[in-house]
């Protein structure tokens, strides 16, 4: 297949940090495309993060505003999206999966327009081996032009080439686009995109571009549209949400946000991620003064040993954590706190691994995401020698878990015999005549109904069991 780069991604450009305007994108449909996707349909395959899946929301949302319906067979659909993760090797693995499988469905229906999207193809190499291996994908874009979508599968058809336009630069904000929400309760709400951070393992800085806050005007918008539309929860997303505000040069900060939010009227609000050095006293006032935001924090650590996080760049210690975590617990006693954790840093010693045990420990996290370092060509941390092993990584992974299952455990024990308020989700995956939400404190909660008529509304169950991933209880009339 020939291909058409309209742009190619660059790791130089993407580490930019450029002190320009952030450009804010007001989307409108253009008439040329209108009936582009007339009798046609598509789907979306959604991977890694919770922003990956607003993402995706946001490009149904674009292919519905030009005619295409949702597919019901996704190896049948006229065009195929795979919104794609770069955060671990892992990640990328399944993906290479997947499109292995495409390539065969390809060759049954040659119309069919395979398009590769999101983080992956922001990383050079990645982009590399498609143009190199994959010949039968026919767009690869990245993260930061969506609203090109109706234009690049334009050229598609018309060029029958493979069309690649993956922007490096530091992204703007796309404002006013339609979505398909997955949920008819539950909202995702980007407060804001990309990341500064730059810890030294990670990708996201990279692939992401700039950290860019939306307007608060903006988001309040949102939300009271959700409000009205009947929605009770919602996610504020971004990397790094306690750096909301500091872009636009106002003294507006996340905490304001949180606390303008609760006016709203929604139900309950939770945020994710928050990131430890940023969080602040005005954030952890408005948990403990606003109803609507709810007792659950995730606070990935990383690290429980002070070396190591200095190495990582997170730019806090291990005391200085824990000092967040004990004002946040007085502030708001009941909350749970979730976090995410490394093993296998390059270089990282047996002692340092200890420490981040001893941390799990103290902090006594409800839940934790447990990893082992994926190197991640491009970034710092890929340039680190390092001495532990494969196997070691994965002994210390299993040796954590331990310690971190018993905490999923004791986060639920502590409800038993309590009456929990579940936002119902529905039938329960697990078990006939059950259904499932999530309490305030984001425990996954089964409860015997076949009431459908629950979903989507708030319920009191009483719990009678604690398990390790979840909690039975019973219905309250
Ligand atoms: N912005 C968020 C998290 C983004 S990625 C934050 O800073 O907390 C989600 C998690 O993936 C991270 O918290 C980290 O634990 C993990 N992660 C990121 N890069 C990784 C890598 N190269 N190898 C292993 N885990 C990684
Ligand atoms: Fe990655 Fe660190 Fe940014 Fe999180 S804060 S996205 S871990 S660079
Ligand atoms: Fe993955 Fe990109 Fe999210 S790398 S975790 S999809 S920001």
């Amino acid at each position: 297949m020939k291909n058409i780069k309209l742009a190619m991604p660059s790791l130089k450009d993407a580490k930019l940090r450029r002190k320009l305007d952030v450009e804010t994108i007001r989307y409108k449909e253009n008439n040329k495309y209108i009936n582009l996707g007339k009798g046609k349909t598509y789907y979306i395959f959604t991977y890694g993060c919770q922003g990956n899946e607003a993402d995706s929301e946001v490009m149904a949302g674009i292919l519905e505003g030009v005619g295409y319906t949702l597919s019901q067979d996704p190896m049948n659909s006229d065009v195929v999206l795979l919104n794609t993760c770069a955060i671990r090797e892992n990640a990328e693995q399944r993906i290479w999966g997947v499109l292995g499988q495409l390539k065969g469905r390809k060759r049954e229906k040659p119309d069919m327009i395979v398009g590769i999207c999101g983080c992956m193809p922001q990383e050079e190499n990645a982009t590399n081996k498609i143009l190199e291996s994959y010949d039968f994908i026919d767009l690869v874009f990245g993260t930061h032009n969506r609203d090109h979508l109706p234009e690049l599968i334009y050229q598609a058809y018309l060029t029958k080439a493979k069309v690649v336009e993956v922007l490096s630069n530091e992204g703007t904000i796309l404002e006013d686009a339609p979505k398909v929400r997955q949920s008819h309760h539950k909202a995702w709400v980007n407060i804001m995109y990309g990341c500064d951070e730059f810890c030294t393992y990670c990708i996201v800085p990279y692939t992401r571009g700039r950290e860019r806050s939306r307007s608060k005007e903006d988001i309040i918008n949102e939300v009271n549209e959700l409000v009205k539309e009947g929605y009770k929860e919602i996610t504020l997303l971004g990397q790094n949400v306690n750096a909301y505000g500091k872009d636009l040069g106002t003294d507006y900060t996340f905490g304001d946000l949180l606390y303008d939010l609760d006016k709203t009227g929604i139900e309950r609000i939770r945020y994710t991620t928050s990131h430890p050095r940023d969080l602040d006293e005005k954030t952890m006032l408005a948990m403990r003064d606003c109803k609507s935001v709810m007792p659950h924090l995730h606070l990935p650590v990383q690290s429980g040993d002070n070396d190591v996080l200095k190495i990582m760049n997170r730019k806090y210690t291990y005391e200085e954590y824990m000092s967040k975590i004990n004002r946040l617990k007085e502030l708001v006693p009941d909350i749970a706190i979730t976090t995410d954790i490394i093993v296998g840093f390059p270089n990282e010693t047996e002692e340092q691994f200890q420490n981040t045990i001893k941390l799990v420990q103290n902090a006594k996290f409800e839940g934790a995401y447990t990893f082992i370092y994926s190197k991640r060509e491009g970034t710092p941390a890929a340039k680190m020698p390092d001495s532990v092993s494969d196997k070691e990584k994965h002994e210390r992974l299993e040796r954590l878990n331990v310690y971190v299952n018993e905490g999923y455990k004791k986060g639920h024990e502590r409800f038993l015999n309590q009456v929990v308020e579940v936002l119902v989700d529905g039938e329960s995956k697990n078990g006939e005549g059950m259904m499932c939400g999530y309490s305030k404190h984001l425990k996954l909660t089964h409860f015997k109904s076949n009431d459908l008529s629950l979903i989507g509304k708030t319920v009191k169950v009483k719990i009678t069991e604690a398990k390790t991933w979840f909690m039975i209880g019973e219905l309250c009339e």
